[in-house]
């Protein structure tokens, strides 16, 4: 062990532990379990882009860090049809291994620590904090500035759809995010991993011209392409923005080798220059959201936000571990919401990522009572 101790303990206890005994309570069901803790996809990668990673399979060389110009030039276009991000330059993008390295990572790749403060939303994805922890440096959770005070972050979060509540900040609420980081001189880090998966209202980029007027200094936008495109397990994101913090972004990854796989690459260069694909992904949740939702609400839960993402923020207005408990006895396992923030204890998660086969039966199950 090193001399100065274990990292780990830096860090906040790995939660999923938290619901193991639940989840084999929830396994226990004659009909087995819907399991609806995890965002994580079930239906299989597009012909399409497994073509695309096969077709390069037998490249032997290192691939480079900032990616093809191929994968560059398509997240730029894709950006621009599917969400008018305009003025982009393919070198401010870079490719990562999966988002979550990315934002662990984030703080101490752009030279945080003691003393720095990130501002992360209250109730959030948990990565966002272990990054900030990582460094080193302090954590906020605030979803409105005037929590701030005087204080001057180094780094502000946002996360428009949220995971886990699905809640899309409006073009008046982003712009002011701009605008105070402006004034403050903070990066704004915005992860938009759910921004293709938008089912009521708009949800808009950071990089939008209509957040940012078309200058991305000291803004970044997070993408991943797990939701989207199913490619959880390809590992396959990236950053966009800001040319110069990219730049730095690109020399220290280079340094430390933190290079997207080559066929990884050329999936991901596939899935970028197709919509068709991710639209007929995205008819899939939406059936499946209308299913489950339905059939929350019969059963006497409310529906909070989640006008996009992969995620119902369901409550019954009663302790979420109790939430979790009624479900799993009725074999369903969502994740509760202390998990994501102490101001979500009455809520819980549920994840749309399941087969229609087992939301059906999720469905079924909340109507028996
Ligand atoms: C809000 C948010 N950001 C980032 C990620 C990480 O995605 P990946 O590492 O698969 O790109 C997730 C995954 O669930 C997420 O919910």
């Amino acid at each position: 062990m090193s001399p100065r101790g274990r990292v780990s303990s830096l860090l906040p206890d790995f939660p999923w532990d938290t619901i193991a005994s639940v989840k084999v309570r929830a396994a226990a069901h004659p009909g087995g379990i819907v399991d609806l803790s995890v965002g994580t996809p079930v239906d299989p990668v597009d012909p399409l882009i497994r073509t695309a990673l096969n077709s390069v399979a037998a490249v032997p060389g290192y691939p480079t860090t900032h990616g093809t110009p191929e994968l560059r030039a398509a997240a730029v276009d894709a950006l621009k049809r599917r969400y008018g991000i305009t003025g982009l330059e393919p070198a401010a993008v870079l490719p990562a291994i999966g988002t979550k390295e990315l934002i662990a990572g984030l703080p101490r790749l752009l030279g945080l620590g003691a003393g720095d403060l990130v501002v992360i939303p209250e109730v959030a994805y948990p990565t966002y904090e272990v990054g900030a922890l990582l460094a080193g440096a302090q954590v906020l959770r605030a979803d409105g500035l005037t929590r701030l005070g005087p204080q001057t972050p180094a780094l502000i979060y946002v996360n428009s759809p949220s995971n886990p509540t699905g809640r899309v900040l409006g073009v008046e609420h982003l712009r002011k995010v701009v605008a105070f980081a402006r004034e403050r001189g903070a990066i704004v880090a915005s992860d938009e991993c759910y921004l293709g998966l938008t089912w009521e209202g708009r949800a808009l980029s950071l990089l939008d011209p209509e957040v940012c007027d078309g200058d991305h200094t000291n803004l970044l936008a997070v993408h991943s392409l797990s939701k989207t495109s199913n490619l959880a397990s390809y590992r396959a994101g990236f950053v966009a923005g800001d040319p110069a913090l990219v730049a730095e972004l690109l020399e220290v990854r280079k340094h430390a080798g933190m290079m997207v796989p080559f066929p990884i690459q050329a999936a991901m260069t596939a899935a970028l220059s197709d919509d068709a694909h991710e639209a007929r992904q995205r008819e899939r949740y939406r059936a499946r959201r209308d299913v489950l939702r339905k059939a929350l609400e019969a059963a006497g839960f409310r529906v909070d936000h989640s006008e996009a993402g992969l995620y119902l923020w369901s409550t019954r207005g009663e302790p979420c571990r109790t939430t979790l408990d009624w479900l799993a006895d009725r074999g369903i396992l969502a994740a509760p919401g202390d998990f994501y923030g102490p101001g979500a204890s009455e809520h819980v998660r549920i994840a749309l990522t399941a087969t229609d086969e087992r939301i059906a039966a999720a469905a079924e199950r909340l109507a028996a009572g």
